[in-house]
């Protein structure tokens, strides 16, 4: 068994295995489209992988695959950044299943981790058995708030534009603008305008904003993103947590939803309040799974440290 970066020539059965392994019975776009950077062939190789080689035929055959992708946090307010890498698209195929591999892999790609110098990997999974087994531990902290249609009880406010924005027509400066509105967190993943407008291309992901009559931005959400995120904000910001709220009505109104759920930093002072306040139910979840060795990191940054639904893997 050979550990190492993806040869070219098993781009094909890297779909195959994590369409069928992640995928299953789902036909509406084929899971690289979900991953323009990681995924697209133009983009550099962040695939690691376990193969062989078949004695007989020589052909090689692929056995596990991890995408492994160096990003930075980056503190708000001291500037600093901190190297990390998302770990996903973890699969092993069906025959090679229960043999050790992935524990090999995942080790593979933590000496890379090492190499590189970075501080931390960090992945999105519910087999939190599986991976606390390879060294991982859940750590953060995420709010999942959700609103279900009649239960914000706002007065109506007239005179403000909901607004959905195709991809083909959202300008830098623009992105550069939703940006300073996000909800403030002491730690998130550094995006550039060119990662954020190539992620709004994910298949089912739509940019929406409430602006003033002036035409002023007062809030914007990212709803949806692939195929795990139907029905959920997974980014948002806004002038306030009124104005929040109402978008979130109006898009449950308009867009006949039976739910929406708000993912959210923690939040504090009137934010809290407002947002709890209308709230059909309230549930904190941990942010992620991290391996890291600094305990610091794992203890002081990652605890104030949010990922925004747009940057996961
Ligand atoms: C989950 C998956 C990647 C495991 O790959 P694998 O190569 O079979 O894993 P390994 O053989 O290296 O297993 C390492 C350890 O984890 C355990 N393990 C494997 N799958 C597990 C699971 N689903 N839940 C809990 N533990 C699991 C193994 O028993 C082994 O433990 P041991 O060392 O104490 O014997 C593979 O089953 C798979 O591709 N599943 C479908 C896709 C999927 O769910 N991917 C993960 C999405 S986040």
């Amino acid at each position: 068994m050979i550990l190492q970066k993806l040869p070219k020539e098993l781009v094909r059965q890297r779909h195959v295995l994590l369409q069928d392994a992640l995928r299953p019975e789902f036909h509406d776009y084929p899971i690289e489209k979900e991953y323009p950077i990681l995924l697209s062939q133009a983009a550099g190789n962040y695939s690691y992988c376990a193969y062989e080689r078949c004695r007989d035929s020589g052909r090689l055959q692929l056995l596990s695959h991890a995408s492994f992708w160096p990003r930075s946090l980056i503190c708000r307010d001291s500037g600093s950044r901190i190297p990390v890498a998302l770990v996903g698209n973890v699969a092993t195929s069906p025959e090679a299943r229960g043999r050790g591999i992935m524990r090999n892999l995942m080790n593979f790609l933590w000496d890379q981790a090492v190499l590189q110098k970075l501080t931390a990997l960090i992945l999105w999974s519910d087999l939190h058995q599986f991976y606390e087994k390879l060294g991982f531990s859940m750590e953060g902290r995420e709010l999942r708030i959700t609103y279900v249609p009649g239960s914000i009880t706002l007065p109506a406010s007239p005179g403000r534009q909901l607004r959905h924005h195709p991809t083909e027509e959202i300008s830098p400066s623009f992105l550069s603008r939703l940006l300073e509105v996000r909800y403030q967190t002491g730690v998130s993943i550094e995006r550039s305008l060119r990662e954020f407008g190539e992620l709004l291309r994910i298949p089912d992901t739509h940019l929406l904003s409430l602006s003033a009559e002036g035409g002023d931005l007062l809030a914007y959400v990212i709803l949806g993103k692939g195929y795990d995120m139907p029905g959920v904000i997974h980014e948002w910001g806004a002038v306030s947590p009124h104005i929040l709220l109402i978008m979130i009505r109006e898009l449950l109104s308009l867009a006949e939803l039976p739910e929406i759920m708000l993912l959210s930093p923690p939040l504090h002072g009137v934010w809290k309040k407002e947002l709890f306040a209308y709230a059909a139910e309230i549930r904190e979840h941990h942010l992620a799974l991290i391996r890291s060795d600094d305990l610091t990191f794992r203890e002081k940054i990652f605890s104030q440290s949010f990922i925004w639904g747009l940057d996961t893997i």
